[in-house]
């Protein structure tokens, strides 16, 4: 089969590539010009483990292709994804001006039948303003070919992303017209023949599981966030209530790790998105608005926690070690630990940080206050004559650290880990003075 996706973002380039090795013929096309020259060429502009290697393998055997050119890109596929960002306006809504402008451009090229697949999260109803958006065009054009939109929420995981889309927990497909079946089990045939659950349902039903299930792993974060901060307090242990609700399978232990609060691209978006498609229909998200405060309030008492500790932060040189959202990506967007580290840098602190791939991202998010944070090449530079040292990121290479060799580099012996990846160490607390999250 002959498929397209539009955009080639976290999403849109992993799915091509996936396609791909499903043996079809993809063609990834993006309105950014450098982003397809670069891949053309074989360079990956994402980090995403085990990307690269089924990328060029299939690109090399001719089944992938990228481009700029839209026209061709819609005129040659059967089937055309749109897998570009949908992301959050001033109020909290979902932009759709690019999901909009794909839907424009597929109808002025679009010269047959052909079925859009929507990978993009987008509010309840944009399947339907989708369809309606390439009819116009195609009227403007005096043409009446047919379409179909499906609604086919994505639900990888960045840094997880190539084992997400080959084994996915389950398809989801929303669909308003039976037509459409055939061609998207075909799309997905080694799935199907590897018995991932499909699930069949309306179009705007689908377009809320999407929003339904991000919110819900993002109330549980927050739930044990808060949960943590009481444990804390109360002098209890959050890791073994974790631990013990988990055992329980109606709560299971996924998504009860606690930490300096959720970030990325999509659980901040799509629960203010949500919490908004609530608004316009008169429905208050009330659980998905208190996720939303206890996150914020999260990544606030972090600071708090610190200033408590350390004293006065005016003058004090902190390490973080950390940037990116979590580990294993590059991705910057909405990281917890820029408004941290904002947050110490108001304070009067100076940062010195090391991440393995978020750092080229983290300078220009964090540009107007570059001329505080030195950028380190490895963690024994970070953490070097600093006071204070805070894990915001659990990236596997920070759990081998030599603790001893860390704390000799270092001018103060004051560790924050908002990770919780040291504290069975039985010399950390001989070292440092240790501040793990919800535990003594
Ligand atoms: P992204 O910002 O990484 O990539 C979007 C890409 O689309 C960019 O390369 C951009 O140049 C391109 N683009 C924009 N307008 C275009 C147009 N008119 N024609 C061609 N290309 C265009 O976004 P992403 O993180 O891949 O997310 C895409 C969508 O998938 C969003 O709706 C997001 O909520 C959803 N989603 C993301 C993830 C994730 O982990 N990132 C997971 C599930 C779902
Ligand atoms: C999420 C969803 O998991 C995925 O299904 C969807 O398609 C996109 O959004 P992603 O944002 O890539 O994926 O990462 P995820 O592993 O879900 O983590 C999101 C945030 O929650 C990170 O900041 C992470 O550190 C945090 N988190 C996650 C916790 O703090 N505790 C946990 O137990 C799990």
């Amino acid at each position: 089969m002959k498929i397209t996706v539009i955009g080639t973002g976290y999403v849109g380039l992993v799915q091509g590539v996936i396609l791909s090795e499903f043996g079809h013929e993809v063609i990834c096309m993006d309105i950014n010009e450098e982003k397809i020259r670069n891949l053309n060429n074989g360079f990956i502009p994402i980090y995403e483990p085990g990307l690269k290697e089924i990328m060029n393998k299939n690109f090399l055997e001719g089944r992938l292709y990228f481009s700029s050119n839209i026209k061709e890109a819609v005129e040659s596929s059967d089937v055309i994804f749109i897998a570009v960002g949908t992301p959050p306006m001033d109020d909290g809504s979902a932009d759709l001006q690019y999901v909009l402008s794909c839907a424009k451009e597929i109808g002025k090229y679009i010269n047959a039948y052909k079925i859009i697949v929507n990978k993009s999260t987008v509010p309840v109803g944009t399947g339907e303003l989708v369809e309606k958006t390439i009819y116009e065009v195609l009227e403007e054009r005096g043409l009446s070919y047919d379409i179909d939109v499906v609604s086919n929420p994505e639900f990888l995981r960045e840094g997880k992303a190539v084992n997400d889309c080959l084994r996915p927990d389950r398809v989801v497909i929303g669909y308003e017209n039976e037509r459409v079946l055939e061609t998207m089990k075909e799309i997905y045939n080694v799935l199907y023949l590897n018995k991932v659950p499909f699930f069949f349902t309306n179009r705007k039903t689908s377009e809320m599981i999407k929003y339904a299930s991000n919110a819900f792993l993002a109330v549980k974060i927050s739930y044990i966030n808060e949960m943590a901060l009481l444990a804390e307090n109360v002098g209890a242990n959050v890791q073994d209530i974790a631990q013990a609700m988990g055992m329980d399978g109606r709560i299971s232990p996924k998504f009860l790790h606690s930490g300096p609060g959720y970030g990325g691209s999509c659980f901040p978006k799509d629960t203010r998105a949500i919490v908004e498609i609530g608004k316009k229909y008169g429905e208050e998200m009330s659980v998905i608005e208190a996720a939303i405060y206890a996150n914020e309030k999260q990544k606030r008492k972090v600071t708090e926690k610190i200033e408590k500790n350390m004293g006065n932060l005016n003058g004090k040189k902190i390490a973080i070690l950390g940037l990116s959202f979590k580990p294993e990506t590059d991705d910057m967007r909405d990281a917890p630990s820029i408004d941290i580290i904002k947050n110490l840098i108001k304070k009067g602190s100076t940062i010195k940080t090391y991440c393995p791939k978020g750092m080229g991202e983290a300078s220009w998010r964090l540009k107007e206050v570059n001329d505080k944070i030195t950028y380190c090449k490895n963690e024994i530079e970070c953490v070097k004559d600093c006071d204070g040292l805070v894990i915001v990121t659990e990236w596997n290479q920070f759990r081998g650290l030599n603790l001893k060799i860390i704390r000799e580099k270092m001018k103060d012996n004051f560790y924050f880990d908002l990770r919780n990846i040291h504290c069975k160490s039985s010399k950390v607390r001989e070292l440092f003075k240790y501040f793990p999250l919800g535990q003594k």
